[in-house]
């Protein structure tokens, strides 16, 4: 037995170095950790269960056959993050670069199996070269089985990929197709075609960082949602992602303990400027009325008109959407429909209530908006709102105009309750252009159009820039002072908790992509 324990406690021994001492050396020195480092800094301290260590390769060309390393370049297994199961993934640059063998991708796709029978989320962490070349077709195979699984697990079980060195080629899609994507400053990037075939086919210059670096994807892509300083902190923010979600698509996300108390914001009075046009930081209204501390921003420096995030009302985990009047006056463009409509998507897949507050003069015009598809993409918003079956509540702060107003989780397409504070401007567009164009003959034969112009804004103004045409007709549920918006909303979400909604059935939608 001791004999047979020597051996078992070797092959254990060469699995946990990878590629060896001098590899994991030079994994340090670019400033990362490696693929076991980065577990157990994700898990639960002794709660990671490794499944097939000793797996190795098949391949026999080039010489393969006697370069075998335990474990074949990726570290697969299941473990807990503050107590709840996760399944995970985590690629080892120190063998082969992290490049995806046929057993590699075997490894991956069986946790992923029992991800999705066991309903819990599984957590990719990347790092790899891409195919292994030595392997050719059958590492293609290996990443499109891994493709099928992840699309097959979307909307089942939750699934984020933390992007912690190169992922190149045909292999961004798999974390593409996952819910969420973290990165990490200047050690990793992602493109489909690297920077040599860029200069080869369209003559740019441009470096890995510039091109798919955290943040290009953060700022001009979108494709991450969070650029991270350094990897420790992309770990920190994949367990605060995971602590708003359930963990899969039957069960509801980990409410905490709240203890009621004066649930009065006054502060909230006095952060409307006094004219409409002027400009203010919707996350003090999010921080204000949210419970302390609890937001955490999705997407923020991409789409900053709108802001979304997950965040806690009295210990509930709800997803915030809220249009941002400190930026593009919080206008509705392509991107942010883009942002906001696969956040609404996510958590209304997972049970996670939708808050929205809303002040949006519109969506943004231009030729360059409507040869981009503002149609198309501002439709998946309006498609994502009118499906979502979680109890969704809208407060309008302050501008409800045109097209904007019925995307923006109105009561028409499906929403709960909407409130609106006395500042709401509920309207097909602003008084001033509304003016021009109902009263344009008025104007243009008046002795001093531009008084008349005035005049007419104003009577325009006086009916519908407020909210009581819209309560009148009971489009808006209540008028309330902002004050009290927190002690409404916690009402209001609770008298949702219930609720149940069965869209017709179907084999699936055909959102407008
Ligand atoms: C096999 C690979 C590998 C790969 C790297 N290695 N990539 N082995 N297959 N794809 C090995 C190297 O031989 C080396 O082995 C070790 O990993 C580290 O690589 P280095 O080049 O020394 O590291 P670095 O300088 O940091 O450069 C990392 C890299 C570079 C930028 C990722 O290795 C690279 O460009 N690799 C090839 C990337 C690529 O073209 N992949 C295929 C993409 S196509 P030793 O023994 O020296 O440690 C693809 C299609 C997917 O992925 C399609 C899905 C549908």
């Amino acid at each position: 037995m001791n004999k047979k324990l020597e051996i078992l406690a070797e092959k254990r021994q060469k699995a946990m170095e990878g590629g060896g001492l001098a590899r994991i050396e030079s994994q340090h020195k670019k400033g990362k950790l490696t693929a076991r480092e980065r577990l157990h800094f994700l898990l639960d301290e002794g709660s990671f269960q490794e499944i097939g260590m000793l797996v190795s390769h098949r391949s026999t060309d080039f010489g393969m056959e006697k370069e075998k390393y335990p474990g074949d370049g990726v570290v697969t297994g299941y473990g807990t993050v503050n107590g709840r199961l996760v399944y995970v993934f985590s690629q080892d640059f120190t063998v082969f670069g992290g490049s995806l063998s046929e057993t590699h991708a075997e490894k991956i796709c069986r946790i992923m199996d029992l991800a999705l029978k066991n309903g819990a989320p599984v957590i990719g962490l990347n790092d790899s070269g891409g195919a292994r070349i030595q392997e050719g077709v059958v590492s293609l195979g290996g990443y499109a089985d891994i493709f099928y699984r992840n699309t097959m697990a979307s909307g089942v079980v939750p699934q984020l990929s933390a992007i912690m060195g190169p992922c190149a080629g045909g292999a961004v899609y798999s974390p593409a197709i996952t819910d969420f994507i973290l990165m990490v400053e200047h050690t990793s990037y992602m493109f489909v075609t690297g920077p040599s075939v860029v200069k080869t086919v369209t003559h740019e210059v441009v470096s890995s960082e510039e091109l798919g670096g955290a943040n290009t994807h953060a700022t001009k892509s979108g494709v991450t949602h969070f650029a991270c300083s350094n990897e420790i902190d992309a770990l920190q923010h994949l367990k605060k992602l995971l602590s708003y979600m359930p963990q899969n698509c039957e069960e509801r996300a980990p409410t905490l303990p709240y203890e009621p108390g004066n649930e009065s914001r006054p502060a909230l009075t006095d952060i409307m400027p006094l004219i409409a046009s002027q400009p203010y930081d919707i996350r003090e209204v999010i921080e204000e009325v949210l419970d302390e501390n609890s937001f955490l921003e999705v997407h923020k420096e991409f789409a900053a008109n709108i802001v979304v995030g997950f965040a806690r009302l009295a210990g509930r985990s709800i997803g915030m959407v809220a249009n941002q009047p400190a930026f593009l006056a919080g206008v509705l463009d392509i991107h942010s429909s883009q942002k906001a409509a696969r956040f609404v998507r996510f958590c209304d897949s997972f049970n996670i209530p939708l808050l929205v507050f809303e002040d949006v003069p519109g969506f943004l015009p231009g030729t360059d908006q409507e040869w981009n598809a503002i149609i198309t993409n501002g439709a998946k918003l309006l498609y994502a709102f009118c499906e979502a079956t979680v109890p969704r509540i809208t407060v309008i702060t302050r501008k409800a105009y045109g097209g904007a107003y019925d995307v923006m989780n109105s009561k028409h397409i499906g929403a709960d309750m909407n409130f609106a504070w006395p500042t709401a401007e509920i309207a097909v567009m602003g008084a001033k252009g509304a003016a021009e164009i109902i009263f344009k003959r008025e104007i243009s034969t008046a002795e001093d159009p531009e008084a008349k112009w005035r005049e007419k804004e104003q009577q325009y103004a006086d009916i519908f820039t407020n909210p009581y045409r819209a309560a009148e007709r009971g489009f808006i549920d209540e008028v309330i002072e902002p004050a009290e918006t927190r002690a409404k909303l916690i009402q209001a979400f609770k008298m949702l908790e219930n609720k149940v909604v069965n869209n017709p059935r179907k084999k699936h939608g055909n959102i407008p992509l």
